[in-house]
């Protein structure tokens, strides 16, 4: 098993990103441990450059997230790098350019969202952002990629980029990588409006908690959330019509590792005003623990930098010979 996955640097790592993907990220880590498989996990920076963000803020970002990252549990075993240190990303993304198709691109909601009405305006790179994205997977020739639902769609379109690029070249380069996305907390949604996703990009910072965050704005931020009136049911299906309802017990119960129906048992005919302060504990109980790692490991952030590099060394010397393969299949001369 080959697993390949990123982060994008813009702005903070917050629950989402845990729960969706990071947190999957350390127990594979775990699970390939000695049976020949590798983890490659990596920052994402030059898909930060595709929206509007500062020289300074992209390179804070990119170690702060490193060393989130490192605080989540990532370590040695893993290969852990930022994308631009690597250019075999870059240069095997312009050889995908000539397989990708405009109409693929075009139906990719992630930019439809983020272009917005104003598509004259967005950056191209904004366009072309999933085929950088499946140059990231296919130049490891992963296996498996670890992500949250929202980048579903960007790995199918990886999968068709793999398949027309083996077709039309008449090779057997790239494996259809395959999306694993988790179970317990596929989308976690905001905590101010249940029906848009838990961003880094939301304005407002009270939609989500950063994995920064100390305990007293963790407690703050769940006590304020948006809910209703009604208490839990005892049926977690009931929770369908009640979005932000739902999002609290999911998030819960993927904190807690266990089913949300034993959460809505658990807490059946009590209000959030119960609900909340339990969830505020266990919030706590779960993140502080990373974010003293993480505040420790931030003291020293040019070791956290040194760690990238490291971690950049062994990840291109996996990714030549995938690069030079695609080179020679589209019949440059290197
Ligand atoms: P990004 O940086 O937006 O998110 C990183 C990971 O967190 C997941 N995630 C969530 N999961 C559950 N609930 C949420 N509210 C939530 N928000 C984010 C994302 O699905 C993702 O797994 N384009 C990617 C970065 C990327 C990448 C790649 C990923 C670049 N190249 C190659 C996989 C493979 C992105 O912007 O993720």
């Amino acid at each position: 098993m080959r697993v390949v996955s990123g982060i994008q640097t813009t702005g903070n790592l917050h629950l989402g990103n845990y729960l969706g993907a990071i947190r999957q990220w350390v127990a594979m880590q775990d699970a390939l441990e000695g049976n020949g498989g590798q983890c490659l996990f990596f920052l994402a920076d030059l898909h930060a450059l595709t929206g509007n963000v500062s020289p300074q803020e992209l390179a804070n970002s990119t170690i702060e997230m490193a060393a989130t990252l490192l605080a989540a549990g990532i370590d040695h075993r893993a290969i852990l790098f930022n994308q631009s240190r690597v250019p075999a990303h870059a240069e095997l993304c312009w050889i995908l350019q000539g397989t990708a198709r405009m109409g693929w691109l075009n139906r990719m909601t992630q930019w439809k969202d983020k272009a917005g009405k104003n598509r004259e305006g967005a950056s191209v790179g904004l366009f072309t952002y999933p085929v950088l994205q499946a140059a990231d997977v296919l130049v490891y020739q992963a296996t498996h990629v670890p992500v949250g639902e929202d980048q579903k769609q960007h790995l199918e379109l990886a999968r068709d980029i793999a398949a027309k690029f083996n077709t039309d070249f008449h090779v057997d380069l790239f494996p259809l990588p395959e999306p694993l996305v988790s179970k317990a907390a596929p989308r976690i949604m905001s905590l101010r409006d249940g029906s848009a996703k838990m961003s880094k990009s939301d304005p407002s910072d009270a939609s989500r908690i950063n994995l920064i965050d100390p305990d007293d704005m963790i407690a703050q931020k769940i006590r304020k959330s948006k809910t209703d009136p009604e208490p839990l049911p005892d049926n977690f299906d009931a929770l369908a019509e009640r979005p932000e309802a739902k999002n609290l017990v999911t998030i819960y119960a993927a904190l807690a590792e266990r089913t949300p129906q034993s959460v809505v048992e658990e807490f059946a005919g009590q209000g959030f005003g119960a609900f909340k302060p339990a969830l505020a504990d266990l919030a706590i109980s779960v993140l502080a623990p990373m974010r003293d790692r993480l505040v420790r490991l931030l003291d020293d952030r040019g070791a956290v930098g040194a760690e990238l590099a490291k971690g950049a060394e062994r990840a291109q010397a996996l990714a030549a010979p995938t690069l030079l393969a695609a080179q020679k299949a589209v019949g440059l001369q290197v």
